[in-house]
């Protein structure tokens, strides 16, 4: 199995709505795909691991560079994994900013959430802590 990390800015804007029809859409797909995974937004950068089998995680990593909304894609890694981090959650999504700041603030001292300069250690630590919020 394989666990994917990448981060990217969002392309212009993204509303409200446009942020949930991405969740909307991810949940549904990754759930055919036994995907699962988190996703964080703070109004410009995404943070986001993707897991499952190498063929689905790496056809859906095509998909997302391929998506508009997004760009400068830059993965962290992409690792061999025994057992999920994320199995309960097709894709569990943080955007309120308050809560990241908070986690961003316990795992590393900042407030600033800047995740290109994340290694992919801090960035699945975040992400884990995340879920407690789920
Ligand atoms: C930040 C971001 C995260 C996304 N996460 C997922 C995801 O986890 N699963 C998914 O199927 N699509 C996700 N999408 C949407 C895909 O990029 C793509 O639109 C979707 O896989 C459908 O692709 P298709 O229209 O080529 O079938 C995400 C898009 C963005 C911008």
């Amino acid at each position: 199995m394989k666990q994917l990390i990448y981060t990217s800015i969002e392309s212009h804007h993204i509303t409200f709505d446009e942020i949930e029809e991405i969740i909307k859409i991810a949940i549904t797909e990754n759930y055919k795909h036994n995907i699962t995974g988190m996703l964080i937004y703070n109004g410009i950068y995404f943070l986001q691991v993707i897991e499952g089998d190498e063929v689905s995680v790496l056809q859906l990593f095509e998909n997302l560079k391929k998506d508009l909304r997004h760009k400068d894609i830059n993965i962290l890694d992409l690792r061999t994994i025994e057992q999920r981090d994320f199995e309960n959650w097709n894709m569990g999504a943080i955007t309120d900013l308050k809560s990241i700041t908070e986690v961003i603030f316990k795992v590393n001292g900042s407030y600033t959430f800047i995740p290109l300069h994340y290694n992919y250690e801090e960035a699945l630590e975040i992400l884990k802590k995340l879920t407690h919020l789920l």
